[in-house]
């Protein structure tokens, strides 16, 4: 039996990246609610149990709890409120407001055993906090093991027993050391195991494919970017031709787009695919709406229908779709282990799903990040090709066209895209740009061509990096491939005469428009 770690979930934002940096160490781990009971926690066989950050004091009314004896279950390690919910179980008090602490902060190791092995006694590191209630003192039986100007007790350990207690993010990026720590517990207290791998996932997913479908038939919404390519990829894996896949021409597509899906999935894929078009249905459903949550929803219930109808116009009797569903799609739409966070964009495969459709969903991926799909891609044998796309979403351009779509606009856009793309592609840059693409806004404003006095469309342009999509960066173009950018599409492009680079990260904005 490999070894295993359970995160309860108290509603942090970060929880995900908790389960992250586990299996970046290479151990399995799973997120539940903190609901889970003791009994069903003793069933469940953990080798450790992490238990996450969130939103609450302890003391506020509703406040999520744990009983006493979970610190007997296995090594328990509290982050945040975690910790705090610790020293409210042992018998410390946690001092309400007072000494908030948010952002980066420098933390002093005073004991380099257990969760600072490996760290100089002493040793100042630079760590995440993001609270309201602290710690004043130790409970009795635990010793304080880092502390920070802002609070005495950053860290705490049980004296004889594994019980952990961070204040600070190890999880986050702006924690740099922060996967020892984490490595420290899973392979100092916990004496987990490194053997989770891509192959490991792809193995489990499988085996829980081929139990949820039995000898059902399935289909999956291929829109030909990485998720949906992997998903059916490993979906293809477990129930081999029972698998049809299904992609649909929105009308909504960039250039090409089409026939590039059905030719590298052809040469590479080896599975059914049928192609649907579907654009006059999408496109009457998207008539005069503007409002960007409206197009999402309706996008989404369209998918559903056309699926619904393709299956039974095929006499099929497939009660399965396969979804290329990943992390930042679920943590956007909704909380995914039904915590509270907020809805940021109904992402179409999720809150867009229509109520009442008659499929199962297969979500092999709902708990990765873009990253890790595309590592699990490679181990699937995916070619670059496929596994470097960059992504685009669901909604396709009817996202990137600010006002409502009509047939007209989306030629626009497709055109100025597809220039971008070319030009970034010439430049060498497509695979240093995490994504790239254009959005045309309602605004027109005047210009000169020739002798004539223009008053047509801006046009904006994004490329931004990023890891995961939750986080992301915009792209520092050389200043002369964007003006080869902008020149080409004023000139090329009839309805753009004015071209904008945005320059904003995520967060506080999105990658996407709407
Ligand atoms: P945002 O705009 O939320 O985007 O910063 C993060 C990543 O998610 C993609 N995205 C979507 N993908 N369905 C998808 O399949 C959607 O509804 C959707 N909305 C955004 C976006 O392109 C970016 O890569």
């Amino acid at each position: 039996m490999t070894s295993r770690i359970l995160i309860l979930d108290y509603g942090s934002q970060y929880t995900q990246l908790i389960a992250r940096r586990v299996r970046e160490a290479r151990v399995y781990s799973e997120i539940h609610p903190s609901s889970r009971t003791l009994t069903w926690i003793r069933e469940w066989n953990p080798s450790g149990i992490i238990l996450s950050g969130g939103p609450n004091s302890v003391y506020a009314e509703n406040a999520p709890g744990a009983e006493r004896e979970l610190l007997d279950l296995a090594p328990v390690l509290g982050i945040c409120y975690g910790m705090q919910l610790i020293a409210q179980l042992e018998g410390a008090e946690v001092r309400r407001g007072g000494k908030r602490e948010y952002g980066r902060a420098e933390v002093t190791v005073t004991e380099r055993n257990g969760l600072f092995s490996g760290f100089g006694g002493g040793e100042r590191f630079a760590a995440w906090m993001s609270h309201g209630d602290h710690i004043e003192s130790p409970p009795p039986g635990y010793v304080t093991t880092a502390s920070s100007g802002g609070n005495p007790v950053t860290a705490f350990r049980h004296e004889s027993r594994p019980i952990f207690g961070v204040q600070f993010h190890p999880e986050v990026a702006h924690t740099p050391r922060g996967g020892e720590i984490i490595a420290n517990f899973l392979f100092g207290a916990c004496k987990a195991d490194a053997s989770w791998t891509a192959g490991a996932f792809i193995q489990t997913e499988v085996e829980k494919v081929v139990a949820a479908v039995g000898d059902a038939n399935v289909i999956c919404g291929l829109s030909g970017g990485v998720d949906s390519a992997v998903a059916a990829a490993l979906v293809h894996r477990a129930v081999g031709d029972r698998l049809t896949c299904i992609f649909v021409d929105t009308g909504l597509l960039r250039l090409h787009e089409r026939e590039q899906v059905e030719r590298t999935f052809g040469e590479h894929m080896g599975m059914r695919l049928v192609t649907i078009d579907a654009a006059d249905q999408f496109l009457d459903a998207l008539a005069g709406v503007e409002d960007p949550e409206t197009k999402r929803t309706s996008i989404g219930h369209t998918f559903i229908d056309v699926f619904e109808n393709a299956v039974s116009a095929a006499g099929s009797d497939a009660k399965f779709l396969v979804q290329g569903t990943l992390y930042p799609d679920v943590i956007e739409s909704s909380s995914p282990a039904g915590g509270p966070s907020v809805t940021i964009k109904t992402h179409h495969n999720v809150g867009g799903l229509r109520p009442g459709m008659t499929f199962t969903l297969i979500e092999p991926l709902r708990e990765l990040f873009k990253d890790e799909v595309r590592n699990v891609g490679r181990e699937l044998g995916l070619p670059e090709e496929i596994v470097g796309r960059h992504p685009f979403p669901g909604p396709g351009l009817a996202i990137r066209i600010l006002s409502d779509v009509s047939r007209s606009k989306l030629d626009v856009l497709r055109a100025a895209d597809a220039i971008y793309l070319e030009e970034i592609r010439s430049a060498g840059l497509y695979d240093s740009i995490w994504q790239a693409f254009a959005v045309l806004l309602p605004v027109r404003s005047v210009g000169v061509m020739g002798d004539e006095r223009t008053y047509e469309n801006v046009l904006g342009l994004r490329a931004v990096n990023s890891t995961d999509g939750m986080t992301a960066d915009w792209f520092p173009f050389p200043h002369e491939v964007l003006a080869r950018i902008s020149n080409r599409i004023i000139n090329e492009v009839g309805g753009v005469n004015r071209v904008v680079y945005d320059i904003s990260s995520k967060p506080p904005s999105t990658i996407e428009w709407e």
